[in-house]
């Protein structure tokens, strides 16, 4: 099942998402419901709040982004970020909920994180490059932080109108969107 995608301005976005119950079987599917939408969107990540969920949950396909390394495609559930090290650096980053817009964020390189994935199995682990990337911009999200929480309030106030037409519906995103009300 496709989920209609959270348009900036809802506020689901800005909230601090909820644990999810350990052990919970639903997860599953929603999971695979959540791929299934980022995949529609051509994403290469999805957090549970863009679908209207404020748990702690996202995924990751670093697939289309990858040059050499294999992909990563991961979910996330109640993922705890234990480390954030290294050079910073910056990248172009985007989101679903963002349509058409793209930003360059400072972030740092590497990352240590702990999660659980669909099937309750815990896991530690570290990413660096772009997967790393993704899933700091994710895990963002299930703090209720969008990357442009980042950007300089010059680059904002120009953007500022952009954002206002997002956030009612004026957008050229090829998928389902949900306009805040
Ligand atoms: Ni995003």
């Amino acid at each position: 099942m496709i989920f209609p995608i959270v348009l900036y301005g809802d506020p689901v976005l800005k909230k601090k998402a909820k644990e999810v119950e350990h052990g919970d079987e639903s997860v599953v599917e929603f999971v695979e419901n959540m791929f299934e939408t980022m995949e529609a969107a051509q994403g290469v990540g999805l957090a549970s709040p863009q679908v209207g969920q404020s748990l702690r949950i996202f995924i990751v396909d670093s697939t289309p982004m990858e040059d050499e390394n294999e992909g990563l495609r991961q979910a996330f559930i109640n993922p705890v970020m234990l480390e954030e090290e290294g050079d910073p650096w910056n990248f172009e980053e985007g989101c679903l909920s963002i349509p058409g817009i793209r930003e360059d964020v400072e972030r740092k390189s590497r990352i240590r994180i702990k999660y659980f994935d669909e099937n309750w199995e815990e896991h530690e682990r570290e990413f660096e490059g772009v997967q790393a990337r993704i899933i700091q911009h994710e895990y963002d999200h299930i703090e209720g932080v969008l990357f442009t929480d980042y950007i300089s309030s010059f680059k904002k106030r120009l953007l500022k109108g952009k954002l206002a037409k997002i956030s009612k519906g004026e957008t050229d995103a090829e998928y389902r969107v949900k306009i805040p009300k």
